[in-house]
């Protein structure tokens, strides 16, 4: 299949990136990154979690945080929500979109949700009627889909099962997330042949991980099986801290760079999106993973 034209860029350095860091950081630094991915042009940025603070504590401003947002009109911003705490947490903060998740794995589901995939289920598809009752955009991430650090491989059944399952309770799209980045180009594409003979590409996000540095060439398999959304970070943050080596989402810049150089619009803006990747840096005090952070930094400091 030919390339499409323009891609959507879902960046969740704000939420996934930040949920698996040591590091604090407080409510006006995360609230500065947030504007300097948002001046980078970036259309859709989740910000935080709604979860329970207990299990990520770097989170847990999250109400103050998302209520004190500099917000701008075309970006959509959006959250992470387990149940209906979480979910009247997020609408008291009034952001754009409600991401939901859960596991194709039934251990993983409950090493991360401390519930059973069908109860996952239930609480899901309330969620989703309170939140189209108060007109918002549901997503809901599908984890481990393509291996899982106690399961292994999930049966391919499954991820379609809770596909249908969560499309027909009116969700507006799937990330299907690659939680430990063990996903390779081949399996990507006999698992979108699958799943795309069945599902719209337009409802299907793919969330990738790096952890094994295959994050670009499975989104260009993804892209060239008809996929148009993909979730990045800003730097290459990110993991789940209940998913024993998870590592860093497939960073930002790496994505934008790439798609532009196949001549694929994202309209976000490369040079400010590797300043907000170099502040972070210098927040979270390690080197990120990121390769254009690296090369472009020594570019304009040689
Ligand atoms: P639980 O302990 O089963 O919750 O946790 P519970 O319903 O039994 O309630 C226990 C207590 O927690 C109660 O308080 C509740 O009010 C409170 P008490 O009455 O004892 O004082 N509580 C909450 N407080 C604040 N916010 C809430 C909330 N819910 C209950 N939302 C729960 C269940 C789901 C909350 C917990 O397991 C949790 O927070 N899990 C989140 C783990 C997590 O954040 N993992 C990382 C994100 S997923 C990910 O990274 C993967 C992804 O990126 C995609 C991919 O890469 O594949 C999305
Ligand atoms: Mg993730």
């Amino acid at each position: 299949m030919a390339l499409p034209k323009s891609v959507l860029i879902r960046e969740v350095g704000p939420r996934d990136g930040l949920q698996n860091e040591s590091a604090w950081l407080d409510t006006n630094e995360k609230r500065t990154w947030i504007d300097l991915l948002a001046a980078a042009h970036l259309p859709y940025i989740e910000v935080t979690s709604f979860v329970h603070p207990k299990w990520v504590p770097a989170l847990k401003d999250a109400k103050q945080l998302a209520q004190s947002l500099n917000k701008i009109e075309d970006i959509t911003y959006a959250a992470l929500i387990p149940n209906e705490k979480g979910l009247a947490h997020f609408f008291e903060a009034n952001l754009d979109v409600g991401a939901m998740f859960i596991s194709s794995s039934e251990t993983h589901n409950k090493r991360n949700m401390n519930h059973s995939i069908q109860e996952t289920l239930s609480v899901i598809k309330q969620m989703t009627a309170d939140l189209k009752a108060e007109r918002r955009s549901t997503r809901v991430y599908i984890s481990t889909v393509f291996g899982c650090p106690y399961e292994k491989q999930v049966p391919m059944d499954q991820v379609l099962r809770l596909t249908e399952s969560l499309l027909s309770y009116g969700i507006d799209e799937i990330a299907l997330g690659d939680t430990i980045g063990e996903a390779h180009p081949l399996q990507v594409e006999r698992q979108l042949d699958i799943l795309l003979e069945r599902f719209p590409a337009d409802k299907i996000a793919l969330h990738f991980h790096d952890t094994k540095g295959m994050g670009l060439a499975n989104i260009y398999t993804a892209l060239k099986a008809g996929i148009t959304t993909f979730d990045s970070s800003s730097g290459g943050l990110g993991g789940c801290p209940y998913a024993p080596g998870s590592s860093g989402n497939v960073a930002t810049e790496d994505v934008v760079h790439m798609l532009q150089k196949l001549g694929i619009e994202t309209k976000v803006d490369l040079p400010t999106l590797i300043k907000a990747a170099e502040w972070i840096e210098t927040k979270i005090d390690r080197t990120l993973p990121s390769h254009c952070l690296r090369a472009f930094h020594s570019h304009t400091t040689s």
